[in-house]
């Protein structure tokens, strides 16, 4: 049986956090964000917010997404290939959902993910997300489709 984490150490991401957020990148994407990109979004881009799991000083997971009106377009969920499968992705995610509909007033939330990458598509289907759409050729390294997932609070 899987372990639950008791300890979540889910935080505001600082802009103290993107070279770790940049690497993780490097370890999960074939076309990882830069460290300029991510450090635009931790401290120039006032609709990005973002939530990260710290181990220590480390970041070992985030979530991130863009503030479009009452809805919230998640554009980064990863987990260092050494901490997954404990429950950190779900949560990291669940905690960017709740702050930003108690802070900012979100009510919908959606994202892109790859057709092929079941582990995300679960992780989504199980936070409540539904599958509602699909953008042909939308990624690149290697080309693939998008589903469009959406998650509807009200
Ligand atoms: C997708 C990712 C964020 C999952 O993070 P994680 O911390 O390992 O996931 P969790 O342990 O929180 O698991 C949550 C759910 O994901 C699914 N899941 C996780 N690992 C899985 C695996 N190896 N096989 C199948 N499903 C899996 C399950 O539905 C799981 O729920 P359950 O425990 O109730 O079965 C992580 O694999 C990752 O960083 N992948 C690379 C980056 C990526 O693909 N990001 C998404 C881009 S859209």
């Amino acid at each position: 049986m899987r372990t639950q984490v008791s300890d979540l150490r889910l935080r505001e991401a600082a802009r103290a956090d993107a070279p770790d957020i940049a690497e993780i990148e490097k370890l999960c994407f074939s076309s990882p964000w830069s460290l300029e990109a991510i450090l635009y979004e931790l401290d120039g881009n006032e609709s990005a917010r973002y939530i990260v799991r710290a181990e220590g000083r480390r970041v070992v997971a985030y979530a991130g997404l863009r503030v479009v009106l009452n809805e919230g377009h998640i554009t980064n969920l990863a987990v260092h290939p050494d901490f997954r499968g404990r429950g950190i992705g779900a949560a990291v995610l669940k905690e960017l959902i709740e702050r930003t509909r108690r802070d900012d007033g979100l009510t919908d939330f959606t994202l892109e993910v790859r057709a092929s990458n079941a582990v995300a598509s679960r992780l989504y289907a199980s936070a409540g997300f539904r599958a509602e759409g699909r953008r042909r050729g939308y990624y690149t390294e290697p080309l693939e489709d998008a589903i469009i997932m959406w998650l509807h609070t009200v």
